[in-house]
């Protein structure tokens, strides 16, 4: 094995190691399933504990980490912006929207459950999130703790990930305007949480504004570049191995940087955001290797 492949394999076993923790950490947050409601538990946790890379997650581990944050505070608001994370997968899933029926390699929430159940499941993790934020085991700190509220709620709402959903729902933009808007809708539907992310492990650490402001730069870079990657995954991918239907966006005809730049031109804007994403760690100096190697993992992934 090349000293690449070797050092992507022991990359991916530690975000392996990171997503089994927030697994732990969302499953005994999870309410147990008993009661008449307890098809909501179930579908709760279907969709938020089979699979997944936690990538969010492991950011603001990682991020914390360089400020040398609480392990137990950056876990909890990790697994609170997962739970997020899943619930927009499990509405993006719905009928009405992609209407996909495999996800992280297994039916999505709707097919295992209904699409009523599916529904309540994604209010029910989303406010479970802001619930996990709240309590004090996350941080001691009131204030801290309003911080990470704010800024999941607005990564999440209506400036961030629903409403870069919403543009996606649009049949299509035109020409001439087409590029800005995917540009924008991808920031905003995927961004968003990315940044969401870096933010959570800056305000838990401490981090000062220049920091602030050197992880805003890196995850706005990211998030695109993770997006465009999702969508080129559509086209190149292999369904067993990204665990979701592939060739989707593309019968559906629908408008994205591959459709409008080509694969070649979409790689080619990958490859530019990820060597735009590094620069911005270049203030952390070695403390920011871990995040180099995850916009590499980023570039390289297959799911
Ligand atoms: C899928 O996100 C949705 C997009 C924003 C493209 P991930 O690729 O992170 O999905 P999981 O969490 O690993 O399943
Ligand atoms: C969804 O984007 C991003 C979300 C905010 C959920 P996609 O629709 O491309 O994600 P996949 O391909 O279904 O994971
Ligand atoms: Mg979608
Ligand atoms: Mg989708
Ligand atoms: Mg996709």
């Amino acid at each position: 094995m090349s000293d690449k492949s070797d050092s992507s394999a022991s990359f991916e076993n530690y975000l392996a190691e990171c997503a089994d923790k927030i697994t732990v950490v969302i499953d005994q947050l999870i309410a147990p399933a008993v009661g008449p409601e307890a098809q909501l538990m179930r579908a709760m946790r279907h969709g938020a504990l089979a699979g997944g890379k936690r990538l969010r997650p492991f950011i603001t581990i990682e991020v914390g980490r360089m400020f040398d944050a609480p392990e137990k505070s950056l876990l909890r608001a990790a697994s609170a912006l997962e739970c997020v994370h899943a619930y927009s997968l499990i509405h993006d899933d719905l009928p009405c929207m992609d209407d996909d029926d495999l996800r992280r390699g297994q039916p999505t929430v709707h097919i295992a459950f209904d699409e009523a159940t599916a529904v309540l499941a994604g209010d029910a993790l989303q406010t479970l999130a802001f619930e996990i934020l709240a309590n004090p085991e996350t941080h001691g700190d009131a204030t801290v703790r309003c911080k990470l509220i704010e800024v999941l709620a607005s990564s999440s709402g209506s400036r961030g990930m629903v409403g870069g959903q919403m543009i996606d729902m649009a049949p299509s933009f035109d020409d001439e305007n087409a590029l800005s808007i995917l540009t924008r809708m991808q920031r905003m539907k995927t961004g968003a949480l990315f940044a969401c992310a870096a933010e959570f492990g800056a305000i838990i650490g401490g981090a000062n504004e220049q920091e602030h402001h050197a992880l805003a730069g890196f995850t706005h870079d990211l998030g695109l570049a993770f997006q465009i990657k999702d969508d080129l995954l559509d086209v190149q991918g292999d369904e067993s191995v990204v665990g979701k239907a592939v060739s989707k966006d593309k019968d559906a005809g629908k408008q994205n940087f591959v459709s409008l730049l080509g694969e070649e031109g979409a790689v080619s804007r990958v490859n530019m955001l990820a060597d735009q994403a590094k620069q911005h760690l270049s203030v952390f100096g070695g403390r920011a290797s871990t995040l180099l190697n995850t916009v590499n993992f980023v570039l390289d992934r297959h799911h």
